[in-house]
């Protein structure tokens, strides 16, 4: 069955992100000299270029599958779930530009299929996996978090996917094992806007012990719909404790490894964007303050919650100076 894909979300990133925080995002890329992009874009005067781009593009069969979800659980205290067109043109996906709307006017590009995830590196049991075949391996839970950016901006997401920790397992991680890598598609044919705003392809990384925690996630779909491709399809990850980057988009390559591994935006300025990145409001971004958050969609901002208001967390981090390993 084709869809048309709906016009896009009329809400600006002006509006839900504090504008001094996503001028300062761009400001700051273009002067690691890593934006061209962001600064024409910010020199242009709009905030997000219109999602609209997409326009006229029907989406496949594939791309509007609905999914068949075994289990339901609501992770987010009965908090109203985010409208899916909210969620769904408004993204930080920087391989298809940094404009809010950028990701769902471009990432049509993205071709889902074939699409196979390696996993490698202090393991056992080393593979390759086709994503259908994880389809059909793994019945598909849906589970609602709470998602926040470290912009301050935060959603109320259905996740459809399986734990990320059994999925490990069956790798067969060594005891040298202490942090998992990910790493997502970066082809420049599909993501042309890309260009060298950050270091490609996307990294990001876990301890091993977060990775295995009950509340790690891979996502193959959201709202009961196979995963739309500006929010990652087809496989991301989803750690609702975390600061939203830590949740990595179409990932081609996951590897057990006995250091930490390096992690784009920690790469970028390690003084902003720490390895651990919980959601922590008492300690702020060098450039804002962490202690509230707008909601996509509400008028006023609310507070923002320790562990992002996940405190079964909090033993991964006993002992440990959260302002030191931020
Ligand atoms: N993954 C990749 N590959 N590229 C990105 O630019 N952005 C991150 C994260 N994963 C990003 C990524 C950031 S900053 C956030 S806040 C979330 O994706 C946004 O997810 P969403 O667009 O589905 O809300």
């Amino acid at each position: 069955m084709l869809i048309q894909i709906k016009p896009p979300f009329p809400i600006s990133s002006s509006e839900i992100t504090p504008e001094p925080v996503y001028r300062d995002r761009r400001r700051f890329l273009a002067r690691m000299g890593l934006s061209a992009f962001g600064l024409a874009c910010a020199a242009c005067g709009r905030a997000d270029p219109p999602a609209s781009q997409a326009s006229g593009r029907t989406a496949t069969a594939e791309e509007s599958r609905t999914l068949s979800i075994a289990t339901r659980t609501d992770r987010a205290g009965g908090e109203a779930v985010t409208p899916m067109d909210s969620v769904t043109h408004y993204n930080n996906f920087y391989e298809y530009g940094t404009g809010k709307g950028d990701p769902a006017a471009n990432a049509w590009r993205l071709k889902t299929r074939p699409w196979t995830v390696r996993v490698e590196g202090e393991c056992e049991a080393p593979g390759t996996l086709d994503i259908d075949d994880l389809f059909k391996r793994y019945p598909l839970e849906e589970r609602i978090y709470r998602h926040r950016c470290v912009e301050g901006w935060s959603i109320v997401v259905p996740w459809d996917g399986f734990a990320l920790g059994p999925f490990l397992q069956r790798f067969k991680p060594t005891s040298r094992a202490k942090y998992v890598a990910f790493v997502s598609l970066y082809d420049p044919q599909q993501m042309p806007q890309a260009g060298n705003i950050l270091p490609w392809p996307y990294r990001e990384g876990l301890r091993i012990d977060e990775a295995m925690h009950p509340l790690s996630f891979l996502s193959v779909g959201m709202y009961g719909k196979v995963m739309p491709k500006q929010d990652g399809a087809p496989l991301r990850l989803t750690v609702p404790w975390k600061y939203g980057f830590k949740s990595i988009k179409s990932i081609v390559k996951i590897e057990f490894t006995e250091r930490a591994p390096p992690t784009t935006w920690n790469v970028v300025a390690s003084d902003e964007y720490g390895f651990y990145s919980n959601v922590n409001p008492n300690v702020d971004h060098p450039r804002w303050s962490q202690k509230t958050e707008r909601r996509l969609g509400e008028l006023f901002r609310r507070p923002t919650l320790m562990f992002n208001g996940y405190p079964e967390v909090a033993p991964l981090y006993a002992g440990l100076d959260l302002r030191t390993y931020f």
